[in-house]
């Protein structure tokens, strides 16, 4: 017995592996409510141009959402043999209404079909990660805004340079994010075209109309390019390019809070709802969560260089090769959304231990370069002041005291230009206030930038 779908040609049935080798239905099942949306589209618009009747397409349609129904309810039998989730749902289409069913596939093929299947589910994922993003930029602006004038230390090299505020570091990472956004954006209009008539590779010879499925399904317009159409997958690399450096933002955000719950750091308290145990040291409470986000940047990455390297190389138009384009995809999308997930419910349940914060900002002269802006604003040269700075951290050093815990005399040791007014810059919040500019750390602007992202995250 050959295949009922392309079996005329061939005079041996396929080999049992080769057949499960072949198939993709138990993965592409997953997008069976598109492949019905798209062939409701597609019925449609052969009925307005005549291919098929008004009763063929009203039939059609009706099965079509029985069908829809019985696979919802996981009453559906997937086959094998049926290779893919195109086949198995026409066939039963067929099975259920005969003749009919089989007018269906006139004037497409599955090329342009699962072309048009996976932009329509990349299409509504990209919709819910898009709320996700949203919600988890949204806690973070809130616990931003609460912790505007927060004192922590500010790192570079991962060593104590400048105090900042909290809310201004939680505001760093809201920056990140929102290029995400952007990106997520621009992959959905680039993709939202619809492929839907290109048919095998070079168009058909039936009077279609290409606007009308275009419009049905939501996309912007037809694609312009049947053989590009079939065989573009941009949209997937783009995604999963996207998804690539949103978890790479995931991940440093994820190994500062790692740090920051550390006994070391001591910054930040972590719900033990989103903390686990471990089966033998009953002390332990560990950040599984950020954990596994930084660990599963891994797999996302893996996912963007496969379908790299699934697409190069490949000639015009349609290659089976492309049928591998999906489980990376997949789990792509299940990866970014369980990570979006998890981080906006997590990350507006952070308590930070403030006092905790303030004393790690007073060790490690956090507010040098305050005391060489002071001696500049005496009239000191900017080198000099570097100079006489320098010198009185290895004195505090060798005292076991910061700047601002010095006497006015020992700190004229280093300098006669510094009066009484210099400890109003060495403290954290004049260091913080000081800078009170676009993008400073000034809990003013944090404040400002958290009203600007409120607005911005409105519009969405
Ligand atoms: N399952 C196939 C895929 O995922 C559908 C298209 C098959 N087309 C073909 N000519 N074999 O790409």
């Amino acid at each position: 017995n050959t295949n009922s779908q392309w079996g005329g040609r061939f005079s041996e049935a396929t080999d049992a592996f080769v057949q499960r080798f072949t198939a993709s239905v138990m993965f592409d099942q997953r997008f069976a409510k598109q492949d019905i949306q798209g062939s409701i589209a597609h019925a449609t618009m052969l009925a307005s141009a005549g291919v098929l009747s008004e009763d063929e397409k009203n039939l059609i349609i009706t099965t079509l959402n029985d069908i829809a129904q019985d696979i919802a309810a996981g009453k559906f039998e997937w086959s094998i043999a049926l290779e893919d989730v195109h086949m198995n749902i026409e066939s039963e289409l067929t099975r259920r209404i005969g003749i009919t069913g089989k007018k269906l596939h006139t004037g497409r093929s599955r090329n342009d079909q699962v072309a048009t299947d996976i932009r329509l589910y990349l299409r509504d994922e990209i919709d819910v990660i898009a709320h996700e993003l949203t919600r988890l930029q949204q806690g973070i602006v809130g616990l931003a805004e609460r912790e505007a004038d927060t004192i922590m230390p500010g790192f570079t090299h991962l060593q104590t340079a400048q105090p900042v505020t909290f809310g201004h570091h939680l505001m760093a990472w809201y920056e990140m994010l929102s290029r995400d956004f952007g990106r997520l954006m621009g992959c959905r209009k680039r993709m939202n075209y619809s492929p839907l008539g290109a048919a095998a590779l070079a168009g058909t010879t039936y009077p279609i109309n290409r606007e009308l499925t275009a419009e049905l399904l939501g996309f912007s317009a037809p694609t312009r390019n049947s053989l590009d159409s079939v065989s573009d997958r941009d949209f997937a690399i783009e995604f999963c390019g996207f998804a690539a450096i949103l978890l790479t933002h995931m991940s440093r955000m994820s190994e500062e809070l790692i740090l920051w719950t550390s006994a070391q750091f001591d910054f930040i308290d972590l719900p033990d709802r989103f903390c686990t145990g471990s089966s033998i040291m009953p002390q332990k409470k560990n950040p599984d969560v950020p954990e596994l986000v930084r660990g599963k940047t891994g797999r996302v990455n893996g996912h963007l260089v496969s379908l790299l390297t699934l697409m190069k190389s490949q000639p015009l138009a349609y290659n089976k090769d492309n049928q591998e384009d999906k489980e990376p995809l997949f789990d792509t999308v299940d990866t970014v959304r369980d990570c979006l997930r998890a981080f906006a419910d997590m990350i507006p349940a952070i308590t930070p231990k403030k006092d905790s914060m303030r004393n790690a900002a007073m060790r490690g002269f956090a507010t040098a370069t305050d005391l060489a802006d002071y001696l500049v604003r005496k009239g000191i040269a900017f080198r000099d002041a570097h100079e006489i700075v320098g010198k009185s951290v290895a004195f505090g050093i060798e005292q076991g005291r910061d700047l601002s815990e010095m006497t006015l005399a020992e700190l004229q040791q280093f300098s006669a230009e510094i009066t009484q007014d210099v400890f109003d810059v060495l403290t954290l919040e004049g260091s913080v206030a000081a800078r009170d500019h676009i993008g400073g750390t000034a809990p003013n602007q944090v404040r400002l930038a958290t009203v600007n992202a409120h607005k911005e995250l409105a519009a969405r």
